[in-house]
This record gives structure tokens, sequence and C-alpha cells, in this order.
């Protein structure tokens, strides 16, 4: 048996330590955070992140070995093993602002540990971090050796997705767990292999070395962007050709080279990962002279920027050029469906550039209301946020659709046109909708990387 610790109880911690907690009775897993309302709604019915399966799974080990705490300092001296699955935004200040990550979280958290720790443990980067920050973090950790306390440090980066969190933790595709090649560092590898191989095929267990271990959580994002920002370039230039982007990536992903997944054109990518560890990994290679490597990486972030603003200077374009005290309804606020979290949100992009544009934005979404209007601090008192669909859309010029929320889709469009403004336009920034059926209603129909469908003749 032993006491697993993890720090920072957000949306990588919480629902990992559930899983682990569920599926090894025998180890007494605790999570910490320095925020105590967060602690309290982990500890409450309603938990402080939306994740389908997530509340069956709490339910089934919390209190019986999966506990959460704001004492973060008495359950680093009772812990075995720490997962730290702190913060790592990117950095505002200073070297590097703008890409570096923000390792002050972490270091705290490090020196946290260091001062609280009366026995040897094993010290797991749970969070996404440059490369070679475990070097810093072991020299940190191992600088006194007078107490005779030995830290291993290993990563074992997530890649768990928001929405399908449970999912991906219970059947996920690989198990990443990269350590040093001493005896001691082995050793620690294979504790953790140990409790992963309570329900991960071992086969599905990947060991490598600390750097490839951090190094591949950079990457496998970065891919998972490129695809996206891949497809919303060719978005573009399907807008001008009368190719379908949904077609051509069908077509495209039909190839087994390829694969069909993460083929979906968008008004862009949102989340707390992908930008933030793009910008990271160009940080990495400006830093070890690679200007052409880093230069590669942040095109993915520009096309992203791109399709954005595309999306925004098309509405307002199709909207006979002003958009200025039009009322507009946004379906969607979370970066993506399926989540509550608005974290880089795409569609609080598209919300900001509006409200420059002096449009009156009325903003609906079934989970990320209350999330957004945080995240837009100020902005927020000229937003209207409306939880109800029809509501939002009646009396409004146009609907711009950027979470792919399946409840949007099955919306009743007739009652809707009906309580618009004429011409009513929609731009589904998701190619959620049926568009061929609500042209037919009398839409104007505004589909990425698709050809418009309108009722103004050569327009
Ligand atoms: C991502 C990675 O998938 C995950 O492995 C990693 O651990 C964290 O970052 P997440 O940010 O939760 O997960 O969401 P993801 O499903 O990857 O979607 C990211 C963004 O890309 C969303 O805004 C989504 O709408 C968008 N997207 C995704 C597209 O625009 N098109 C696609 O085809 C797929
Ligand atoms: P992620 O999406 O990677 O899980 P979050 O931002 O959702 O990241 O969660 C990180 C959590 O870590 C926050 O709730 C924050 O309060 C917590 N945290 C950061 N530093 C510490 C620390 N030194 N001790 C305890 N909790 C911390």
């Amino acid at each position: 048996m032993a006491n697993i610790l993890c720090i920072g109880a957000g949306y990588v911690g919480g629902p990992t330590m559930a899983v682990i907690a569920k599926t090894c009775p025998e180890h007494r897993v605790v999570v910490v955070d320095a925020n105590p309302a967060r602690i309290a709604a982990w500890q409450s019915d309603r938990l402080p992140i939306y994740e389908p399966g997530l509340d069956e799974v709490v339910r089934a080990a919390r209190g019986r070995n999966l506990f959460f705490s704001t004492e973060v300092d008495r359950h680093i001296a009772e812990a075995d093993i720490i997962f730290v699955s702190v913060n790592t935004n990117t950095k505002t200040f200073g070297q590097g602002a703008g890409k570096a990550a923000d390792l002050q979280y972490w270091e705290k958290a490090a020196r946290q540990i260091l001062e609280n720790a009366t026995s040897s443990k094993i010290v797991i980067e749970k969070s996404t971090l440059p490369v070679r920050t475990a070097e810093a973090m072991e020299c940190i950790l191992n600088s006194d050796s007078s107490h005779g306390i030995h830290f291993d440090i290993l990563s074992n980066p997530e890649f768990l997705a928001e929405g399908s969190a449970i999912q991906d933790l219970e059947q996920p595709d690989r198990v990443l767990i990269g350590g040093r090649g001493t005896p001691s560092g082995q050793k620690a590898v294979q504790t953790i292999v140990d409790i992963y191989a309570h329900w991960v095929p071992r086969e599905r267990i990947i060991t490598t070395n600390l750097w490839s271990s951090e190094l591949s959580k950079l990457t496998a994002n970065a891919f998972l962007a490129q695809r996206i920002s891949s497809i919303n370039a060719i978005s573009a230039l399907c807008e001008k050709t009368e190719a379908d982007v949904t077609e051509v990536a069908h077509a495209v992903g039909a190839d087994s080279r390829i694969g069909p997944r993460f083929l979906q054109a968008s008004v862009g990518f949102g989340g707390s990962c992908f930008r933030k560890d793009i910008l990271n990994l160009v940080y990495l290679c400006e830093h070890y002279a690679l200007p052409e490597v880093a230069a590669y990486w942040e095109q993915v972030i520009k096309m992203n920027d791109y399709q954005q603003e595309r999306f925004v200077s098309n509405m307002v374009s199709a909207m006979f050029n002003t958009v200025a005290g039009k009322r507009i309804a946004l379906f969607g606020a979370a970066f993506k469906a399926n989540t509550g979290d608005t974290r880089e949100s795409p569609a609080l992009a598209v919300c900001r550039e509006l409200l420059d544009e002096h449009a009156d934005v009325i903003l609906t979404d079934p989970y990320a209301l209350e999330n957004a209007a945080e995240d837009l601090g100020e902005q927020a008192a000229h937003v209207t946020f409306e939880p109800d669909p029809y509501a939002a859309a009646a009396g409004s010029h146009a609907i711009a659709v950027v979470t792919e929320w399946r409840q949007f889709a099955e919306l009743d469009y007739e009652a809707i046109y009906r309580s618009m403004v004429k011409p009513a336009f929609i731009f589904d920034g998701r190619n959620l909708l049926d568009r061929r059926k609500l042209f037919g209603m009398g839409f104007n129909v505004y589909a990425i990387g698709k050809p418009p469908l309108t009722h103004f003749g050569a327009a």
C-alpha cells in the first residue's frame, strides 16, 4: 500500500487521481490544492469541473481511499509518491513573456516538498513542462543531502482530453513514464508502472528516458494542433474554390497513413494546452538556436489566430460591412463541446472581436456561461448571458455557432428563423448544422470551408 499525493486539484489532477483511487483500492490517494474553494467543491455534490462520468468515479472512491484537502504540508510529509499537477501557464512577464512556461508554481511546489519531506519520495511531473525541467527539479529537491532523503523525479504526462477525460483515463491509448536510467530511477519507474498496470494493458505503458517523455507530450499536442491548422488552412481555400472542406477531409483522412480523426475544420482550436504547449516548444527551439524549427511550429498558432479573425471578418462583410448595434447570438462559449471550460476558447475570441465591432452580443451555452463571464472580465458587462438558445436568438440578426454542442444541432430552426430579424444569417463555425435545410428555411448560411448559401443572388 502506498500513500499517493497529488498537488493541484485541477482538470488533470482531480480526474486522474479519482481514477487511480477507484482502480487501486489498496492505495490511499489524497489530492491537495492551495485553493480552499476548489477543495470544498471536490468534497461536495457539485464538483468544480464538468466531465461526463466523473461524478460516479469520485463517488465510488471518495471517503474510502480518495481524499481532498487543503493541508498541503501535512500530506507531503505522509506521501510516498507525489504527482505534481499545478498550473504551468505561459509567462506574462520578463524573459520569454508570451511564450515560455511560467514555472513559478512548479518550483514553489518543489520547494514545499523539500521543506516538508521526512522520507524519500518519488516526485512525478504530471503538468506539461518544457524539456529538461526535471533536471532543475532534481537540483532543487536533491540540493540538501544532509538529511539522507532521496527524491526520484519522473515524468508522466497526461494525455486526457476534456469532455472525455474519464474514458481517456480508463482506456488510454498509452501511458508514458520517463525516468533516469539509474537503479533508483528504474525502480521508481517500475513503481508507477505497477500502479497503472492495475487497469492498463502492459504493452500500452511506454517507458522512456526523462527528456523523451517531457518532449513527447509537447510534440503530441503540437501534432494534434497542426492537423487542425492544416485543415483550417484548406478551409479558407475551399471557400474560394467551391470545394467542400468536409468532403476534402473525408477523402484525405481515408488514407490510412493520415487517418480520419482531428480533421474537423473549425473556427479554431482552443483549450488550455495547444497554444501554451506550442508556444513553449517554439521558445525551446529559439533557446536552442533553432529558429527554422521555431518558425515552423509558430505557424500553427498564426494559422489558428487567422482562422478566428477570418470568421469574424466574414461575418462583418456578409452583414453589409457593419455589425454595430446588431444583436448577434453566439451559440457556444466553451472551447469545445462537453466541457464547461472556456480557457483559450475561440468562442470568446469571436465574442471579443464582435464587441470591438460594437455588436450587441448574446452568449448562450449549456455549461460554460459562468466561466465565460469570468474570462471576459470587464468586457462581460457588455455581453448578455442567456442559457436558453431560443431566447438568445430571438430578435437577433445573426447566429454564430462557435461550440459544437449537440443541443445546438437539435433546435427548432424554423421557430428560430421566425423569431429573428430579416435577412437572417447563420455562421456555422463548426459545420454542425444542416446548411441546405437552413437555407431552405430562409437563412443565409455561411459555414466554414463551404460555399455560402445566400438569397442575395450574386452576393
Ligand atoms: C488536448 C489533447 O487532445 C490532449 O491529449 C491533451 O492532453 C490536452 O490537450 P483538449 O484541449 O481537452 O485536449 O481538447 P481537444 O479535444 O484536443 O480539442 C482541442 C481544440 O481543438 C478544441 O477547441 C476543439 O474544438 C478543436 N478541434 C479538435 C478542432 O477544431 N477540430 C478537430 O478536428 C479536433
Ligand atoms: P490543469 O488544467 O493542468 O489541471 P489547473 O489550473 O486546472 O491546471 O489546476 C492547477 C491547480 O493547482 C490549481 O487549482 C491551483 O490552485 C493549484 N496549485 C498551484 N500551485 C499549488 C501549490 N503550491 N500547492 C497547492 N496547489 C497548488
